[in-house]
């Protein structure tokens, strides 16, 4: 396995929430009249959130993970439902998928795991396996919350708790020290002006290497690749407008082929 396939695979159990993100919200809502019409294919699915509430909906779901494990977790969550299928396989080649989609999602910024040449690998698969009119959602992070913020979020769990909070104190110390690292090695002038940039993510305890693309630059990169943007929407699902200079650790983008 590549490194952060292999992070995925051994972080299986961190995936236990269901509940749609905003911006995924707005888009269950865009394709509500016709729902029950939608074929839809979910890559990066791990442990099933988002086919938790689309699976049933739609006319045909196929859900696809690289990771063993994380497929695994997907069917068995998913194994009463009809018309649902959950394939190990890699985003970077879908062409065993038989048919086309409507509706292609690639949530929580799992195309950021690819590789600079995988994610345009992944743009150009997506293109060919949606109908003319479809739609591909993805998340992804935003170049523009760099350098990282040293300060740590506390969980909004026990963030009221004694105990938490000490124990909170020492591991803020300690990822304050990281962070202080990761930005160090950056050269924010070089990424700026290429678009994006590969380092170490917060998310996995630093394990994981993510791509984070300038907003703007996203869209030059989703034409370039056959792709308009319909709409950009930040973490509480509102519309983006362009520049986008918000600090936001990621944003969505939804798009559609372009008609030529
Ligand atoms: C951050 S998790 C998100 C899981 C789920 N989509 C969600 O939103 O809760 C990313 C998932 O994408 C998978 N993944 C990442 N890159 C992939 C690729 N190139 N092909 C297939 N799966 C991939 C990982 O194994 C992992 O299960």
């Amino acid at each position: 396995m590549e490194p952060n396939q292999q992070v995925f695979d051994e972080d299986v159990s961190v995936f236990t929430d269901m509940a749609l993100m905003p911006a995924e919200r707005i888009t269950l809502r865009r394709l509500a009249p016709r729902i029950n019409e939608i074929e839809m294919l979910d890559l990066g699915v791990g442990t099933g959130r988002t086919s938790w509430t689309f699976a049933p909906l739609v006319k045909r779901y196929v859900g696809l993970d690289y990771s063993p494990r994380m497929a695994e977790a997907a069917r068995k969550r998913l194994e009463n439902e009809p018309n649902v299928e959950v394939l190990l396989g890699d985003a970077r080649d879908l062409t065993s998928i038989e048919g086309d989609f409507d509706f292609i999602l690639f949530s929580f910024n799992a195309i950021d795991a690819a590789s600079p040449e995988g994610r345009l690998e992944i743009l150009d698969q997506v293109h060919a396996k949606l109908k003319p009119r479809g739609l591909f959602q993805f998340s992804t992070h935003n170049l523009g919350t760099l350098p990282f913020d040293t300060r740590r979020p506390l969980s909004p769990r026990f963030g009221n708790m004694r105990a938490y909070r000490l124990y909170a104190l020492g591991a803020g110390i300690r990822y304050a020290q990281r962070i202080r690292k990761i930005n160090r090695s950056l050269d924010l002038t070089a990424a700026r002006q290429r678009g994006w940039v590969v380092i170490p993510s917060m998310s996995h305890n630093f394990r994981i290497q993510d791509y984070y693309i300038d907003p703007q630059f996203q869209v030059e990169q989703l034409h370039e690749h056959g792709f308009d943007l319909v709409a950009m929407l930040d973490q509480n699902g509102r519309k983006v407008t362009l520049p986008h200079s918000s600090r936001d650790p990621w944003f969505d983008c939804l798009c559609t082929p372009t008609v030529t």
